[in-house]
């Protein structure tokens, strides 16, 4: 008797414990399949991406060149070149272009970019903020290959100004990202509705071009807050309609805060990562700074001809060793983990001809004509 009754309060207790564990077990299962079923496949496919980042991998450190293209790569014959230098192990190639666009023998002179596009391009509106989706995008297939260590945003226009092994070992050599950020004191860009995801105090803007170590490069693909803000309040302004009459005012009101100079710097300062950073890109471009009545965005970049490519031109681009920030009272001395480098490993915009010369000059790699003549 003694002995049943101690059993049947301790059976008791094992039935129910069982009954509640059988019972979290059915309403936890029916939970995930819930939230499974409210994922959307691209959910699915994203996760499936973020468990392929952390695979080993044998072989050096790579670096991963990241181009957004409008469609084609017009100066591939230059990159080719580029290329022809590196280790094949030592890099990787991405192209973000328009949906359904190929590298392939008929669109592009160089073999390195076969195949390269990225097959969930998106359409990109210039001045928007699918500008930088498919900067993410860009980013997060680059973080699908393990040995991808530094990542540089490249635009179509870009091109080097070192050879191959000169820019590896600059990049690989800084522990930091190259991100071109600081205080934005002229423009009304921000706006107020995007606090408190992101309060005025932590707004960037600076170059789009920028390089990122590997952790960086996690953040901004799997950011999902600040991106959602600037997809809500950054709208292009559109051009004055005499027909909307009073409308436009309200039109023009809405912001053009140009997502792609302001959110990766904006959001590795929202995550406390300034003191990660070289403050400074490693894109030299020059500014226009006349402009039309129509301009809403100000300075435009100019694009080199080939007159512009003289040998001692490049050489003073080259020889630049500091920038000067005026909103800051900063002077940025190029440095690579506190030994002093040149300031610019590439520069926009160039045209054909103007990259054919810097090829026949001999910069990117010793010159071969063979290679114009493909
Ligand atoms: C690459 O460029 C650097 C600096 O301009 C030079 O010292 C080096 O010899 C070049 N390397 C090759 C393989 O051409
Ligand atoms: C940076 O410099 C330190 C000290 O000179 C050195 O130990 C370290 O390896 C360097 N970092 C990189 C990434 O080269
Ligand atoms: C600078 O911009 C103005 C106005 O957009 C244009 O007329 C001029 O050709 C540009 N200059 C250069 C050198 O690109």
């Amino acid at each position: 008797m003694r002995k049943k009754l101690q059993y049947a309060p301790s059976r008791r207790i094992v039935w129910s414990g069982l009954k509640c564990a059988l019972v979290s077990a059915f309403v936890l299962g029916g939970l995930a399949l819930l939230w499974f079923n409210s994922l959307s496949e691209s959910d699915a496919i994203k996760d499936a991406r973020r468990m392929l980042r952390y695979g080993e991998y044998s072989g050096p450190d790579r670096v991963a060149f990241l181009f957004l293209a409008r469609r084609n790569l017009p100066l591939d014959f230059l990159w080719g070149s580029f290329f022809e230098g590196a280790e094949e192990d030592t890099f990787s190639i991405y192209v973000h272009s328009e949906p359904g666009f190929a590298f392939d023998e008929s669109t592009t002179r160089s073999p390195f970019f076969y195949g390269r596009e990225l097959k969930n391009s998106i359409q990109v509106k210039w001045g928007e903020a699918s500008m930088i989706e498919a900067e993410r995008l860009l980013l997060e297939v680059a973080l699908e290959e393990p040995a991808n260590q530094r990542f540089v945003l490249l635009s179509d226009s870009c091109v080097p100004l070192y050879n191959f092994s000169y820019i590896y070992n600059y990049v690989m050599a800084s522990p930091k990202s190259f991100v071109d950020s600081f205080l934005d004191v002229k423009e009304h860009r921000y706006h107020p509705k995007m606090s408190p995801v992101i309060p005025k105090n932590k707004w960037r803007k600076g170059s789009q071009w920028v390089t990122l170590i590997r952790s960086h490069a996690e953040v901004i693909a799997d950011d999902e807050h600040v991106i959602a803000v600037f997809e809500k309040f950054c709208k292009r302004r559109p051009p004055i309609d005499l027909s909307k009459g009073k409308l436009n005012y309200k039109l023009q009101k809405q912001h053009n805060c140009i997502p792609d100079e302001h959110y990766v710097q904006t959001l590795l300062t929202l995550k406390g990562l300034e003191s990660e950073l070289e403050r400074r890109t490693l894109t030299f471009t020059v500014w226009n700074q006349s402009k039309t009545s129509t301009e809403t965005r100000g300075w435009h970049p100019m694009t080199f001809s080939y007159a512009d490519v003289r040998a001692e031109k490049i050489k003073a681009i080259k020889e630049i060793s500091h920038i000067n920030y005026e909103t800051e009272f900063r002077i940025e001395w190029c440095q690579v983990n506190s030994t002093s480098v040149p300031c610019f490993l590439f520069a926009r915009k160039f045209s054909r001809p103007a990259a054919m010369r810097l090829l026949s000059e001999g910069v990117v790699a010793p010159f071969n004509v063979a290679s114009l003549l493909e």
